[in-house]
């Protein structure tokens, strides 16, 4: 049997680049980026504009893939505050392009969704719980999760919580400019700001799990709450960096141009019921040690 062809969108991104990496073991991969361009070991490479349908149906119909995992985004949610129409182009117009034409060849489709759909008010939050975003970001996500699965049913909408872990060569996870920082003086962490984060390998093994399990919403946050403050301090623990400058702060001592959720804790027990495994903090931590 020919090994099945995936494509990942985003792999130039922090987290389509540890899910190219996870997933060659398995998969014929075809990774897309836009403008940073990467090579990856053992990875087929295309540059699209996923803004532009004739694109997208382009790399379907040269690939033909077998499923594909839908990670591309304007991720950044200051960003998408201050750019709106922008960022809906590649978060709602392309995704759901890609549900469609996920229908049309009837393959699995796995969408990278968030935990800032919610507004922080009443965490853990569970799949049965209704959606209220405080940010366009978040809007945005509600748009494509409902586009995508009424265009496409049977789409595995994942919502991924705060993720760290390797950097790509084009990307980084939030943990990388944290460890600068310590390293080069200051840094000021929420206390009031509360996450249930994973590893990039961690969710991209969540989101191998949903392609192959999932129809419909699951989260996949990891299984401890923790602030941004308290997550510095493990860091600072387990990687043995300079802890003189870690700094508690509230989110309303800093002005950012999206409002930001004080609790988008996931319950995400339907993925653990599932097989979805992270480990805890500290262990994802020692994992990286070396790496980051
Ligand atoms: N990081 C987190 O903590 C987090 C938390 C919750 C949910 N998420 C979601 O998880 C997914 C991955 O996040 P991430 O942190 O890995 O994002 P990221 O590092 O910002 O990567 C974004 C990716 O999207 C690609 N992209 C952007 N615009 C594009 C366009 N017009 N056409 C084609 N590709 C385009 C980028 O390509 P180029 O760089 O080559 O242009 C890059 O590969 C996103 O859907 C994000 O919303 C992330």
């Amino acid at each position: 049997m020919p090994i099945k062809k995936l494509l990942v969108t985003g792999a130039s991104g922090f987290l389509g680049w540890n899910q190219c990496l996870l997933a060659r073991q398995e998969w014929d991969v075809y990774g897309t980026y836009f403008s940073h361009p990467v090579e990856i070991p053992g990875i087929n490479m295309l540059k699209v504009d996923l803004r532009d349908f004739q694109e997208i149906k382009r790399i379907f119909h040269e690939i033909q893939p077998a499923a594909v995992i839908h990670t591309a985004a304007q991720s950044s949610p200051n960003f998408c505050q201050s750019h709106p129409d922008e960022s809906y182009r590649i978060n709602v117009t392309a995704s759901c392009n890609i549900a469609g034409l996920s229908a049309d060849y009837s393959i699995p489709c796995v969408f990278t969704s968030t935990d800032l759909v919610f507004n922080g008010l009443n965490p853990p939050y569970r799949e049965t719980d209704s959606v209220c975003p405080v940010n366009h970001y978040g809007e945005q996500k509600v748009m494509a999760e409902e586009g995508m699965r009424s265009r496409y049913p049977m789409t595995a909408v994942c919502r991924m919580p705060l993720m760290f872990g390797m950097a790509a060569p084009t990307a980084t996870s939030f943990m990388q400019p944290f460890i600068k920082a310590l390293r080069e003086g200051e840094l000021s962490l929420f206390i009031d700001e509360f996450r249930t984060p994973v590893s990039g390998t961690t969710a991209a093994q969540g989101l191998l799990l949903a392609l192959g399990k999932v129809k419909g919403l699951i989260h996949l946050g990891g299984k401890e709450r923790v602030s941004r403050y308290d997550f510095g301090r493990l860091l600072v623990e387990v990687l043995q960096l300079p802890a003189a400058g870690l700094k508690a702060c509230q989110q309303k001592d800093v002005k950012m141009a999206a409002p930001r959720p004080p609790d988008v804790s996931l319950n995400s027990s339907m993925a653990f019921g599932l097989g979805y495994k992270p480990l805890s903090l500290r262990e994802e931590l020692e994992a990286l040690q070396g790496k980051v």
